[in-house]
């Protein structure tokens, strides 16, 4: 129950205001981080900062990945930022 209420309230605001760059961005994510809890979950689970660190540890291939390493290699520094603050926020 806890998690379909998380759900709703990640969908709603992305549903009713237009989007923003980052919101833009993360589409890209959503498939695999968005409904259901994803695999893994991401929104919410850690700050900006820690994110923004993951993120670059992908792509900089210092954080083991099966995926993440060619995802992230797609990204600027301040892409990641935005998405970072995307996903920390909610
Ligand atoms: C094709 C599915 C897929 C897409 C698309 C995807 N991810 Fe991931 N993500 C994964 C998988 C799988 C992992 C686990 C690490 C690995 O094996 O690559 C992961 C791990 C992560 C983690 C680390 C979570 C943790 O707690 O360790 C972050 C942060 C993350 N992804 C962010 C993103 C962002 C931001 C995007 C969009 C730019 C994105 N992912 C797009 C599949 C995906």
């Amino acid at each position: 129950m806890a998690k379909l209420l998380l759900i709703g309230a990640l969908l709603l605001p992305a549903g009713a205001l237009a989007a923003s760059p980052a919101e833009r961005l993360a589409a890209a994510c959503q498939g695999c981080h968005g409904a259901a809890g994803g695999m893994p979950a991401i929104a919410g689970t850690h700050d900006a900062a820690e994110l923004t660190a993951m993120l670059r540890g992908f792509r900089d291939h210092t954080r083991p990945a099966t995926l993440m390493g060619r995802i992230a290699r797609g990204y600027t520094d301040d892409e990641i930022v935005a998405l970072a603050g995307f996903y920390a926020r909610r």
